[in-house]
Formats: structure tokens, sequence, C-alpha cells
């Protein structure tokens, strides 16, 4: 039973133009019903924010602990919404056992949790990020690797590996390559989209399944530009090697706005408006996801505390689970609507 996206809903919005609307969330959010409410009511995707990735399944007796992740397919099927698994191989999400393990040890054990996870959850994911953030410009490789535990037990063949092995298993999911930082504005994340493009040139030029491009699109407000050429060509040049693209986990730190609540709102969803402006213009975008769907849990108040301490505002939900001006910008945005075409507005569900 697939998901009817319902009138007034994010993903009704998004559905008119042929892709999907979610978020991230965990098993804790389910218990929160006004939550729950919102999250089925705007998404037909979802993705686990932690309780599908490989430090969350293990336990340190060596056996797998899947009943979490389990519990959030269930939701996803019994509710119609496709689920995007998030991540299969990530250097943050590698059980504490293994964090010293090298070689054969490390590669086998990620090589077995790889196909155990994929095969578990075959025919139902409709997509998952095989392999999150491969790059680091800073550890100066000529290819721009990230030096992983994965890189050190494999070498750069890793990714093909993994995707290669997803696509074995699971052969109808949408394998995406995962990347964090390709939408700033810096030198550093310019140096970033280049060894990105040329990632993706070797790795489909060796025949890698890649399906999608994922890009996190974590973003600073009053440091996202809306006019952002590099970021535009970048897209083109996606599209041109034929990848479509998902917005993998979208939120808008507000660490630098004033503290003002309306002010922030207003900012915020600015942000979120001129973004995806941007990448609806340049590329084939699958799904749009945020990371969490309202204020009441984001990881930026640990990753982006604000100054004066206040507690962010980042999402398209209050606290109170209350559409945002940001929520109205999104859809404004999914329906590709002139600027200005609905003004946000404070409202209830
Ligand atoms: C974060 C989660 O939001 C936190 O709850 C968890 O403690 C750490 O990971 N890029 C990613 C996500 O791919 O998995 C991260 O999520 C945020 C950055």
């Amino acid at each position: 039973m697939q998901h009817e996206p319902k009138a007034n809903s994010l993903s009704s919005a998004a559905a008119q133009k042929g892709l999907l609307f979610g978020t991230a969330l965990c098993t804790s959010d389910l218990q929160l019903q006004p939550l729950a409410d919102a999250i089925l009511h705007n998404c037909n995707i979802i993705t686990p924010e932690y309780e599908m990735k490989w430090d969350a399944i293990a336990r340190d007796s060596g056996r797998s602990d899947y009943s979490a992740s389990d519990q959030l397919m269930t939701f996803s099927s019994a509710n119609g919404l496709a689920l995007h698994g998030h991540a299969l191989w990530w250097h943050e999400a590698v059980p504490s056992a293994l964090r010293n393990a090298s070689g054969k040890r490390f590669s086998d054990a990620a090589l077995d949790h790889l196909r155990t996870t994929v095969t578990r959850y075959a025919g139902q994911v409709h997509s998952w990020d095989v392999v999150n953030e491969p790059l680091e410009p800073a550890h100066d490789r000529g290819d721009g690797l990230r030096a992983t535990p994965f890189l050190g037990a494999f070498g750069p063949e890793y990714i093909e590996t993994a995707f290669r092995q997803a696509s074995l298993l699971d052969p109808n999911a949408v394998l995406v390559l995962n990347e964090m930082g390709l939408e700033y504005v810096s030198p550093a994340a310019e140096r970033k989209r280049r060894q990105m493009l040329a990632l993706l040139e070797r790795e489909l030029g060796r025949g890698t399944p890649i399906g999608c491009l994922g890009i996190q699109s974590h973003l600073t407000a009053l440091e996202q530009p809306h006019d952002h050429p590099e970021l535009r060509g970048f897209l083109r040049e996606v599209r041109g090697l034929g990848l479509s693209v998902m917005v993998t986990e979208m939120d808008v730190s507000d660490h630098l706005c004033p503290r003002d609540r309306k002010q922030r709102d207003a900012i915020i969803a600015d942000t979120y408006r001129g973004y995806l402006d941007l990448v609806l213009d340049e590329v084939r975008v699958l799904a749009v996801s945020t990371w969490c769907l309202s204020d009441n849990r984001t990881w930026l108040n640990g990753f982006h505390p604000r100054p004066d301490g206040a507690p962010q505002r980042p999402l398209l939900f209050d606290r109170a689970i209350r559409k945002k001006p940001a929520w109205h910008a999104v859809k404004a945005a999914l329906l590709h609507e002139g600027q200005g075409a609905s003004d946000p507005v404070q409202a209830s569900q």
C-alpha cells in the first residue's frame, strides 16, 4: 500500500515534481503522537537517524541487534512510506570493538555487516547510503579520499566493493554515495566538489553501481548564499554524469542568527527557499529529506550550539510541532512557486 500524499502536505507538493519528501527519525519520535502525525501527514520517505548505523546495531557480544531498525522498517512499510537506509559504511559509526581493528579483521567484519544488513532489508528499502562521507581534502591524498578504517583495510577500491556487494544483494535499491559540505562557498568546499566529480568519474568509469549522489545539505543561515554559481556548475556536471541527486539531511543551523525568534525563523525559511530553488533548478532530485522534522530534537544543538545558549530552531516545525515559516518556504520551493507566493505564516498543523 503506497502512501498517498495528503492534501496540503510537503509530500503532495513534492509529488507534483515527481519527487519524495521526508525526514530522519528515530523510534522515540514515534512515541510523540503529534510528531508521528506530522511525519505521516508530510512525508513519504523516512531515514533512520542513527538506529540503522553499524555502531547502533553491533553489540560487544559480537551479535547484532536489529530491533530498532526493524521497528522503523515496519513503521515505513505499514504506512506505505519509502525507507532510505543510512548508512552502511561510515567512519563515524564503526563499532567500538572494531575501532582499532585493521586489515582482514576489519574488512571481514565490515563486509559481514554490509551483507547481513542489505540482505535483511532486501526488497524493502527504497535506497541506501552505501558509503557516507568518503572525502576529506585536508587528508591531502591526491584522490581526496578520507583516511578511514575502510580505506586502510580495503584500499581505495573499498567504495567499489561496497556498492557492488549492495547491488548484488538488493538490485532494486537506489545506491547512494552520500557527502557532507558540497553545498558550501569556501575554497575547501570547491576543492571537495572537484574531488567528488573526479571520484564519481573514476567509479562510474569502472562500473561501480552508484545510482545517486547524496548531498547532505546541512546549511548555515547567513553563510549559505542564494546565488551560488559554483554549486550550480557542480550540479550541472553531476547531471552530465547521468546521476540524480538526493537531498539527504537538510537542516539550517541558526547559530549565526540573532536571538529574536521571528527574525531567526524568517532567515531560516529564506535559506531553505533559496537553496532548494537552486538545487531543483539544476538537477534531477529523487527525494528531499530534512534531518529531523521539528525543533524538539535536532543534532545541531550539539554540532552547532548557539553562542547565547538558546535552543536551535533549524527545522520546519517548532517544539510544539506547529508549522514554521520554513515549512511554507520548503512547500513553495517544492511547488517552484514565484517568490512571496505564500507568505510564511505561523500556523498550526
Ligand atoms: C548524526 C545524528 O543526527 C546524531 O544523532 C548521531 O549522534 C551522530 O550522527 N552526517 C550524517 C549523519 O551522515 O549520520 C549524522 O547524524 C549527521 C552528519
